[in-house]
């Protein structure tokens, strides 16, 4: 899949620096270190961090002992990504990093216990957000979960989070779409009004 997901250039962003100016955090995320407290050791669990940017919550994942993938369309933020975990060192097994898609997932069938999502799914459109859907369900145990974070918000570049659009992606695929929490999705530079979801992979994903 060639098309790009947003009007974005994630690279030349990377390259330039302008991360630093919108979304970059230069630590774990809040909301994500208080889920991992609230859900026990990640030992023998394995999770996916989508759209993992630089790389922080990704360490926060590997601290809490979940053995962790970070995947990212941008292969500058890969290697940024790479070298925060050499800076870090986290506790646990080695964390991954791939340049890779959402929409197109280079694992098998149920790989993973816990999806995490920090600003990805809030840039996709519609059409994108179908095949996101598809494909988390598919790497997702069943039972597994998936933890979104985005705008809430309808301001370029973000496409709002809302209850109705989350059933109308998940839903068919097997996800039950928990409540949407409001917060704010902290950054460096800003403070962006957001919501957390937690979905959970019940059943396996309808039949077309
Ligand atoms: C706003 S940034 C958030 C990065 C990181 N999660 C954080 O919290 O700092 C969104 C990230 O999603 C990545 N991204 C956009 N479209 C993607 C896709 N189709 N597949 C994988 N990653 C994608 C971008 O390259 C970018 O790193």
């Amino acid at each position: 899949m060639t098309t790009p997901t947003t009007a974005l250039d994630w690279n030349r962003s990377y390259r330039n620096g302008d991360h630093h100016a919108y979304w970059e955090l230069s630590h774990p995320s809040a909301e994500l270190v208080g889920f991992l407290a609230a859900h026990g050791p990640g030992t023998d669990r394995t999770a996916l961090d989508i759209g993992c940017g630089t790389g922080w919550d990704t360490v926060a994942l590997a601290t809490a002992g979940y053995r962790v993938t970070g995947i990212d369309l941008s292969e500058e933020a890969v290697a940024l990504a790479a070298l925060r975990v050499t800076e870090e060192n986290p506790p646990g097994p080695l964390p991954a990093f791939e340049q890779a898609d959402v929409r197109e997932l280079p694992f098998p069938e149920a790989a993973f216990d816990l999806l995490v999502d920090r600003g990805c799914f809030h840039h996709l459109g519609a059409q994108d957000r179908t095949a996101y859907a598809r494909e988390t369900a598919r790497v997702l145990r069943p039972g597994g979960t998936l933890y979104l974070r985005g705008s809430r918000v309808n301001a370029f570049p973000f496409k709002p989070l809302t209850p109705e659009g989350l059933a109308d992606v998940f839903t068919g695929e097997g996800f039950t779409v928990g409540p949407l929490l409001p917060f704010q999705l902290q950054t460096d530079a800003m403070s962006l009004p957001a919501h957390a979801c937690v979905l959970t992979r019940t059943a396996p994903a309808a039949t077309p």
